[in-house]
């Protein structure tokens, strides 16, 4: 995909991968706008750099969205590319009883009912400004999952099966669909579970440079490093990729 001169909004600009895309993006030339629920982060982002946008959107919440289409269609009409960026992470373990319905639900209000609202909200916005290119961030862990974070996996999966479904009932238009999974990256999402003995965490500045570089090969699925290998290993041997992910 072309990288320059482009419109850009990120959901989930306020930290980790969606920021440094953000920023990364902004010095290719590109008018990026970043979205999240932090103001204060987005605001302190906006200022460091200037002509980069900002506005609060829950993508959880279709209200949100709906307000931030029409900040959208105000501050930034000629958007052409979405990164559904957002997203939670949790651990689980199923067979708590004292675990509440409503913790269960959060990670599937935020990686997919909130990809699939804030994709189906920001089409008619996109379809005024094709080329358009919709960017859905997913994992390494929707082709094999960690189970200690059981309804995550299940979101990224369903991420990866969302983008085939949407870039087949758009292959008439001019709206290109990209899955891009990144490997363990180093962010807020893990909120300091993954310590010093978990997996090779790949540091953010490497990551941001492999997928602006992926992005703009054309690729339409993207896995970046350890992603990469669970992708094929879920493809030629899922069981033991699974068992070395599980042990
Ligand atoms: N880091 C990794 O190891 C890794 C690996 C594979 C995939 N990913 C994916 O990469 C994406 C970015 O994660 P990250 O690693 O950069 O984590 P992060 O540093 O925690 O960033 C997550 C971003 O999502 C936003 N967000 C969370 N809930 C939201 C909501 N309800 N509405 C709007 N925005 C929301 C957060 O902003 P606010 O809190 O301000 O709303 C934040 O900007 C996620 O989809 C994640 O699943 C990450």
């Amino acid at each position: 995909m072309q990288l320059t001169n482009r419109t850009i909004l990120i959901t989930g600009g306020s930290s980790g991968i969606g920021q440094g895309l953000a920023k990364a993006l902004h010095q290719l030339g590109n008018q990026v706008i970043v979205t999240g629920r932090r103001k204060d982060r987005l605001e302190a982002l906006c200022q460091a750099h200037p002509g980069m946008q900002f506005f609060v959107m829950d993508v959880s919440d279709r209200d949100s969205i709906r307000q931030g289409v029409e900040q959208a269609q105000q501050i930034c009409p000629k958007l052409d590319v979405l990164i559904n960026n957002s997203g939670i992470q949790r651990n689980f373990d199923l067979l708590n009883e004292e675990l509440s319905l409503e913790a269960l639900g959060e990670e599937i209000d935020t990686n997919l009912n909130g990809l699939i609202w804030t994709t189906a909200a920001f089409l008619p916005l996109l379809k005024q400004n094709t080329p358009a290119t919709i960017v859905n961030v997913s994992s390494g862990l929707g082709y094999s999952p960690l189970a200690v974070m059981p309804v995550y996996g299940a979101t990224k999966a369903a991420v990866n099966s969302l983008s085939l479904s949407l870039r087949h009932q758009l292959r008439d238009s001019q709206i290109q669909v990209i899955n891009l999974a990144p490997p363990a990256v180093e962010s807020e999402l893990d909120q300091g579970r993954r310590g010093s003995n978990g997996p090779p965490v790949m540091a953010l500045d490497s990551f941001v440079e492999a997928a602006i570089q992926a992005l703009q090969s054309g690729e339409e699925d993207i896995a970046i490093g350890m992603a990469e290998q669970l992708r094929q290993g879920s493809r030629s041997d899922p069981a033991v990729t699974f068992a070395r992910m599980n042990p």
